[in-house]
């Protein structure tokens, strides 16, 4: 497991875009963490990373956004999801299975996805500051993630 501090939005962003040097397509990466705790700034930075050129906004009352980049780059928020059939029904590993998926929230569904999944949990602190933590399962496990923390 690797952790990276994170003293402001900047520095999240670009731990973002780090990680999308380690992407591959069909990689699936969940993210974890409360309201506001930096979830949305992060997928930018994988965004840039990907060369995504269109800004990455909240996904959160259309619940999925696609965009293009090196490789296409899907972000879905199921905050507001109400049950499991309503993921299913999103379909989103196949939505975006020639790219990467980056799924807010994904902890709450986190075995609607594939084993082979990078979690990112971000805890808040007091002064502001955030912590990630990443936590590779299947493939994940032979990645150079010490990189994420530049
Ligand atoms: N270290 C930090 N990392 C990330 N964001 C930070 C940090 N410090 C302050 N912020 C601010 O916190 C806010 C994070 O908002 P963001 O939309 O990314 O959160 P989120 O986790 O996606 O929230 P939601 O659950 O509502 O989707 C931004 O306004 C950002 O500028
Ligand atoms: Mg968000």
């Amino acid at each position: 497991m690797i952790r990276v501090h994170c003293p402001d939005a900047a520095a999240t962003r670009a731990v973002g875009r780090r990680l999308a040097g380690l992407l591959r397509p069909g990689d699936v990466v969940l993210l974890a963490g409360d309201l506001g705790a930096g979830k949305t700034v992060f997928a930018g930075g994988i965004g840039d990373g990907l060369g995504v050129e269109d800004p990455v906004v909240s996904p959160t009352f259309v619940l999925v956004r696609h965009y293009r980049g090196l490789m296409p780059m899907t972000h879905a928020d199921i905050y507001r999801l109400g049950s499991s059939a309503e993921l299913e029904d999103l379909d989103l590993p196949a939505e975006s299975a020639d790219g990467v998926l980056v799924v807010e929230w994904g902890d709450a569904a986190s075995q609607a996805f594939a084993d082979d999944h990078l979690m990112v949990r971000f805890a808040v602190h007091p002064d502001g500051t955030r912590t990630l933590e990443f936590t590779g399962t299947g493939s994940w496990t032979g990645r150079p993630l010490q990189e994420v923390a530049g």
